[in-house]
């Protein structure tokens, strides 16, 4: 990704303006005579998104207006800058006032310029920014760059974004910060008692893998991040609907945050020991795939029974988390798109999160406002496990009912930690269904800068 940032003295910089109802006039009155006559011409009004470039006398461009909410509008989007990078023509900016936040204005701008090009010629905006003072522009390009990986992988179709290529993509990472690489392939997850994550998978012409990476000095402390990677979801036997599968390359969304998080730790150097785990698998259908109400011991020792195999994902990351806790991580973090249910509840960009440890639950809601990166805490409610209870095994993956299915999930996957590590889970829904500033329809990274900000506050 070639940086947008540049840092040229600003003299050599187009200005851009922000402008909102209350700071208007007085801008409109510091203009000069043609540059104001050319604004009303234009029928300019300091509205949100609305973008205006001033000539100058030559015809070149003098400066550009662009407009904000009011510093007090209850609905202000911190990320509006973001849309910038599609409106503006080929140059270098610069801000000339300060918008509501400068540095995340300057990762909206970052963010925002962020285009999908592997199967078509890019129509990347040649759009540069000078960053504004006094922000760590070099952590905001960090962001930034984590953000694509992120939204390559998950932009990436199936059909080049199997197990076995989402596991070049974290070799490929691990490679780059000296990380060591492991994956365990097919029939060996059976070898190596990973039950579960060879039951998804097996149905499959590309086989099932846990990928494993580790980062970092053994004596720091242990963060372990895991992420589902179900690299097509058909939903198994209990297939889903055409217009439910249509976006289901997404559904290694988890995998591809839990890498792009990674990767801001190791480029930042944070001092902790990082292990890095994904189930990277295809839920697909053959005459070999799982079907409802299969029972299958899981590495805990669980015995689970399978109420629906389109509830997949609880399934890999239950394996996956149970190997984390083996190590006893200080830390122990899962990213997954896990349910419909989430969605439902609170919307596509506002993913809900859980947590065993309150402390941590405060930090990561703290964290995730001050990045702009939302989440809200949801409960782990007691009352609900039983409805985990099975007639024939320990536990069933998907009750019938379908209440509270976001809650339901994380349940789930509690059985699977233990009580002592601290853990935080969180249902994302990666993917943008409509463009908004900074963030482009597609692909989505989401809850990644929130927790590396919780990450370099703790292990920085
Ligand atoms: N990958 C889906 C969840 C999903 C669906 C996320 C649509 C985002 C958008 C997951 O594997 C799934 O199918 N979950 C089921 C669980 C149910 C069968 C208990 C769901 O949410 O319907
Ligand atoms: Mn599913
Ligand atoms: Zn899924």
């Amino acid at each position: 990704m070639p940086s947008v940032f540049e840092t040229a003295p600003a003299a050599s910089a187009i200005p851009i303006t922000f402008v909102t109802k209350a700071n208007w006039e007085t801008i409109r009155g510091a203009l000069a005579e043609p540059a104001r006559q050319f604004a009303l011409a234009n029928g300019f009004a300091a509205k949100p998104g609305k973008c205006l470039t001033l000539p100058a006398a030559d015809g070149r461009i003098a400066q550009v207006l662009f407009g904000l909410e009011d510093d007090t509008a209850p609905s202000r989007d911190l990320f509006r800058p973001g849309a910038l990078p599609g409106l503006l023509p080929p140059g270098l900016y610069r801000f000339a006032n300060a918008p509501h936040d400068a540095r995340l204005a300057a990762l909206a701008f970052a963010l925002g310029s962020y285009r999908f090009n592997r199967y078509r010629k890019a129509d990347i905006p040649d759009v540069r920014l000078v960053p504004p003072e006094g922000i760590d522009a070099a952590d905001i390009l960090r962001m930034a760059e984590a953000a694509a990986l992120a939204r390559d992988l998950i932009n990436t179709p199936s059909n080049d974004m199997g197990p076995e290529e989402l596991a070049r993509a974290a070799e490929a990472l691990a490679t780059r910060f000296g990380a060591s690489f492991g994956c365990t392939i097919g029939d060996d997850l059976v070898q190596q008692n990973f039950p579960l994550i060879h039951a998804v998978g097996m149905a499959s012409a590309r086989p099932p893998r846990l990928i494993d990476v580790s980062w970092g000095n053994p004596d720091h402390p242990r963060v372990t991040l895991v992420g589902k990677g179900v690299c097509f979801d058909t939903g198994g036997l209990d297939l889903k609907p055409s217009g439910g599968m249509l976006i289901m390359k997404k559904d290694m969304g988890g995998a591809a945050n839990v890498l792009a998080l990674a990767q801001m730790v190791m480029d930042a150097k944070l001092k902790v020991r990082l292990r890095v785990l994904i189930p990277a698998v295809e839920n697909a259908v053959s005459g070999n795939a799982f079907r409802p109400l299969d029972v299958f011991k899981s590495r805990k020792g669980i015995t689970v029974e399978i109420g629906n195999t389109d509830a997949e994902g609880r399934l890999v990351l239950a394996d996956a988390l149970a190997l984390a806790c083996e190590d006893k991580p200080d830390l122990l973090v899962d990213l997954g798109t896990l349910t419909g249910a989430a969605r439902v509840a609170l919307g596509p960009d506002l993913p809900p999160f859980y947590s065993n440890d309150e402390t941590l639950a405060d930090d990561v809601a703290r964290c995730a406002r001050a990045e702009n990166d939302p989440l809200w805490r949801m409960p782990l409610w007691p009352p609900y496990d039983s409805w985990l209870d099975s007639k024939t095994a320990d536990i069933t993956n998907a009750p019938s009912g379908g209440f509270a299915g976001s809650i339901i999930c994380a349940l789930f996957l509690q059985r699977f930690v233990e009580p002592a590590t601290k853990w935080l889970h969180v249902d994302i829904y990666g993917w943008t269904p409509s463009a908004k500033p900074g963030r482009p329809e597609g692909g989505e990274c989401q809850a990644a800068r929130a927790i590396y900000k919780l990450l370099s506050e703790r292990y920085g």
